[in-house]
């Protein structure tokens, strides 16, 4: 039995990586899946793919961000499911060292884009009678890394701002819960990985990061979203989950 069988799930930063991921696992468990991206190209192939549809979204524009809401409505007449996953790893520098511009790119996609997401989907979710939505934040928001403020900062503000919502909407059918990934082979981790003094030294140190062997797995962060998104999940609210193999009990 599919667990998503015909439900509307939006995911952003859905053209690359874990929203990529995602997106397959739930198309495969009988979403309709909402490819919601900066990036037209990737997106746009993914969505034909998995016989989705694609939306052009910019998660740092309050207004773009509404626009993909309401295309969904008109399309579907409903959102059961909003991933707001879209998100990037910026510089990596000290706090002193680093930049104004780096601090406020960081903030504007991982932070803001995760409230305007759940700030436009909620009348929706409120008016059909319930939703799930997840947010990916990352176990940088639970355990604090030197040297990527901005991203520290986003990603705790990202597990909090969770919790604040899913209490705010408990009464109403509405789970909110964030998936907090350790490290995963994407883009992402491959530019941070390229950005350090000694990219093999950090490979090799992601590698034997967490106590489980290996790198957390696309697939198993999608196996876990599709648990918090579904009904197995039906009394779990305000959770940030850690897919670490371990990583954050040291
Ligand atoms: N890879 C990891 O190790 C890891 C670990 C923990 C958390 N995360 C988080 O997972 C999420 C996905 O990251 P990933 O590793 O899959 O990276 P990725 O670079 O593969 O994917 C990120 C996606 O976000 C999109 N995006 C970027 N800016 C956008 C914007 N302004 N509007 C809309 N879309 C935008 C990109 O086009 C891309 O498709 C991020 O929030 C990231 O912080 C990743």
């Amino acid at each position: 039995m599919a667990k998503l069988q015909d439900k509307i799930a939006i995911i952003t930063g859905a053209a690359s990586g874990l929203g990529k991921g995602i997106a397959e696992l739930f198309a495969e468990e009988g979403a309709t899946v909402v490819v919601a991206d900066i990036e037209d190209t990737a997106g746009k192939q993914l969505a034909e793919t998995i016989g989705g549809m694609f939306v052009h979204v910019d998660v740092t524009n309050p207004a773009s961000v509404e626009a993909m809401i309401q295309s969904a409505v008109e399309r579907y007449g409903r959102i059961d499911i909003l991933l707001n996953n879209a998100g990037i790893d910026g510089d990596q520098a000290t706090t002193a060292n680093s930049t104004l511009e780096n601090w406020r790119r960081v903030m504007s996609i991982n932070m803001d884009g995760v409230y305007y997401g759940m700030k436009y989907v909620l009348p929706v979710m409120v008016s059909q009678g319930g939703g799930v939505i997840l947010n990916t934040a990352s176990t940088v928001g639970l355990n604090a890394m030197g040297a990527l403020p901005a991203y520290s900062a986003s990603k705790a503000g990202v597990i909090h701002l969770s919790k604040s919502v899913a209490i705010e909407y408990a009464t109403q059918n509405i789970r909110v819960n964030a998936i907090c990934p350790s490290v995963v082979e994407t883009p992402l981790l491959k530019h941070f990985i390229e950005n350090t003094p000694d990219p093999e030294g950090a490979r090799q140190g992601f590698a034997s990061l967490n106590p489980m062997p290996g790198m957390v797995t696309v697939d198993a962060v999608a196996r876990a979203a599709l648990f918090l998104a579904s009904d197995d999940s039906s009394f779990i609210t305000a959770v940030a989950l850690p897919i670490d193999g371990g990583y954050t009990a040291r």
